[in-house]
């Protein structure tokens, strides 16, 4: 499975599309988590439009044949050597055909400069500890109080 034909950078006008993509993919991580009180969740349309303008934040966007999105994840920098990738989502109807880990592979190697990536997602969520680690993911930290695990890998430099 590749995404890369169908993966643009999103940006504002995209918000309206991605808020709904992000509302239905996030809904099951929240029965997961047992609260509907998570970041993806909570938002509205001005926080994605502030998140899609923000240039520290690079947003990709997958669109299937008939332009519908199907999928997203962004990545922004902790620091010079260290990405953070976020916001992995898939439409409900299309999960667990290979799309996640497609995008996931598509952020990672549009990423330059990069020793390391790190992640953050649900304690609780362990068909994504399980997901992330096929993807080369540990955990390195969590967090019980926000209900979160930190997941690292360290990668080749690709300058
Ligand atoms: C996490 C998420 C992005 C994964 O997306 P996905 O498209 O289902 O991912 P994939 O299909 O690549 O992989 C998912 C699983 O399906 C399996 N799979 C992949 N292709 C498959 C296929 N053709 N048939 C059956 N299973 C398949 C993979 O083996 C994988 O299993 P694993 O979790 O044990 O590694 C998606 O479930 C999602 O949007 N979740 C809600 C939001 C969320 O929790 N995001 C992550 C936290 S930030």
């Amino acid at each position: 499975m590749t995404v890369e034909a169908g993966t643009t950078r999103l940006g504002p006008p995209d918000a309206g599309e991605l808020l709904t993509l992000q509302l239905a993919a996030w809904v099951r991580e929240g029965r997961t988590a047992g609260t509907i009180e998570i970041p993806p969740l909570q938002e509205g349309l001005a926080d994605v439009e502030a998140a899609l303008a923000d240039p520290a934040v690079t947003t990709w966007g997958y669109r299937g044949p008939t332009g519908r999105l199907l999928a997203t994840v962004r990545t922004s920098m902790i620091d010079e050597r260290t990405a953070f990738v976020g916001r992995l989502g898939v439409v409900p109807d299309l999960i667990r055909q290979g799309i996640g880990g497609a995008m996931l592979r598509l952020a990672e190697s549009r990423l330059t400069g990069v020793s390391r990536i790190e992640l953050v997602t649900g304690i609780h969520s362990l068909d994504n500890h399980a997901f992330y680690a096929r993807h080369g993911y540990k955990i390195v930290s969590a967090d019980e109080a926000e209900g979160t695990v930190r997941l690292a890998k360290n990668v080749h430099l690709i300058e």
